[in-house]
């Protein structure tokens, strides 16, 4: 920005003169103030868009569970999973709410799925299966379009990978898989055994926690996985 350093009209100052100078400095130093307080408005701004950006995707999450309500509830709990996991791990806070948030959203993408496949009360054939596959994929693209939220979108397209290498849609192996998706993997499949499904009651804690130890090393991570058990011990029992 340029700043006009002569003197007022008016002001009789001689060339230099430190009350020049003083003028000058003053103004700068305004100028300067101006500029902070637009920079801090603007960075207001950015952080409302981004909350208003994602509320609107919480909004479409919502309307998926909606429409399913053995999965009511479901994104909500792998979020709050998320993120007690990911602070337990010892991520920044930046990395906890990233991880937050998209165990919100990893399941968008089934709003591209279509509902007879989502719905569908028994087991699902190679076609169906084939489509329901592409959910992570489709999540990580409609999320993708914001730039803050790129590794949100990294979290949503690698929820179903495998540590062992046989999950989708990359098959990415170990450390490959970024430690936010192994962290929505692990709370992702807690919650989908303790809650009931059309084909299927809900298992209790225990025999969730088995099932999780059962996997840790093969298809989750170890880590995450003792994390969560070290969480969830001392979490209340879901009804
Ligand atoms: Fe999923």
């Amino acid at each position: 920005m340029a700043t006009r350093l002569e003197p007022r009209r008016g002001v009789r100052a001689g060339e230099g003169s430190p009350d020049e100078l003083a003028i000058a400095y003053r103004r700068l130093n305004a100028a300067y103030q101006q500029t902070l307080r637009y920079a801090e408005d603007v960075r207001r701004l950015y952080q409302q868009l981004q909350r208003a950006i994602y509320q609107s995707l919480l909004g479409l999450a919502n309307a998926l569970e909606a429409k399913d309500p053995y999965t009511r509830g479901h994104s909500e709990r792998v979020g709050a999973w998320g993120r007690s996991v990911a602070a337990a791990l010892g991520l920044s806070a930046d990395e906890i709410e990233t991880v937050g948030q998209a165990g919100l959203l990893h399941d968008i993408g089934k709003i591209g799925v279509p509902e007879t496949v989502i719905r569908k009360q028994g087991p699902l054939d190679a076609d169906e299966w084939a489509l329901m596959r592409r959910h992570p994929l489709i999540g990580a693209q409609i999320v993708a379009a914001f730039e803050f939220f790129k590794r949100g979108a990294e979290v949503i397209r690698y929820h179903h990978e495998r540590c062992d290498g046989t999950g989708y849609p990359d098959g990415l192996a170990g450390a490959a898989i970024p430690l936010g998706a192994r962290i929505v993997a692990v709370a992702d499949v807690y919650d989908a055994l303790t809650s009931d499904r059309p084909y299927r009651r809900a298992l209790p804690h225990r025999a969730a926690v088995e099932h999780l130890v059962e996997q840790a090393g093969r298809a989750l991570d170890e880590e995450v996985v003792a994390a969560f058990i070290g969480l969830a011990r001392d979490a209340p029992a879901r009804s």
